[in-house]
């Protein structure tokens, strides 16, 4: 089984649980595009939903599917949002952005009364960072200030690029990637980035997921924020 399919697995299972008449969060990334294309097809078939995209891609990706978008100032409050992860620990926190919407995704996570992440299996991490950067969102002005700060704090920034040019979020700033290695106190790191002048949001969502569904050789594996000391994902993993 390949990854898209792991990824199509748990897609499917969060698309199962939108009910009728919500108003949802969409969450960016390939996995959440599977689970976007996937709600469209409900759609067609009756469902009444309507989306809160967390990019412009998203945004796009659901119109053509046939999703009615709405606002956060429209819906404040939303039902649920299905979105995927680049790292997910035992606790459930979260490292995400490497697609570049982090900012937009916390927003619709924190106005979301459940935050649904799906994943395939190779997310699952004992310690955030163990795969990849931590990306964090920078006003362009004086980013070079902000990131020699940052590097003052161990954390090895490098801008993200676009061909030639710098990366541009959808908020018109740019992501620094920060090679910070296995993330030991998550909620530490994070006050400590967000303290630097021109850091808008960093990638580490801690304690927003309610639910991850994780798509496994086996089927898809449920970890809920409740019961995830019972959670069977072997030593490490509560
Ligand atoms: C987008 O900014 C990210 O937070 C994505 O949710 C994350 O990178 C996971 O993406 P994939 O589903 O493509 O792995």
């Amino acid at each position: 089984m390949d990854v898209y399919e792991l990824k199509a697995h748990a897609a499917a299972a969060a698309v199962e649980m939108i009910p009728d008449g919500a108003a949802i969060g969409l969450g960016s990334g390939t996995t959440a595009e599977i689970a976007i294309r996937m709600l469209g097809e409900r759609v067609r078939q009756g469902l009444r939903v309507r989306g809160v995209p967390t990019s412009e891609r998203t945004a796009q990706i659901a119109h053509r599917a046939g999703i009615p978008l709405t606002t956060l100032e429209e819906v404040p409050e939303l039902a649920l949002t299905f979105d995927g992860a680049d790292e997910v620990d035992p606790r459930l926190d979260l490292l995400k952005g490497l697609g570049g919407a982090l900012t937009r995704e916390k927003i619709v996570a924190k106005a979301s009364r459940r935050e649904i992440i799906l994943v395939d299996e190779t997310k699952l991490v004992r310690v955030l960072g163990e795969r990849g950067p931590l990306p964090v969102e920078v006003v362009p002005f004086g980013w070079r200030r902000a990131a020699r700060e940052l590097e003052t704090l161990g954390l090895q920034p490098e801008l993200r690029w676009s061909g030639d040019e710098p990366y541009v979020t959808d908020n018109g700033n740019y992501i620094l990637h920060l090679h910070t290695g296995p993330i030991r106190n998550p909620a530490d790191l994070n006050a400590r980035i967000r303290s630097v002048v021109g850091v808008v949001e960093t990638g580490l969502f801690l304690g927003l997921a309610s639910l991850v569904l994780v798509g496994t050789e086996d089927g898809v594996r449920r970890i809920s924020a409740e019961g995830r000391q019972k959670a069977r994902l072997g030593p490490g993993h509560g």
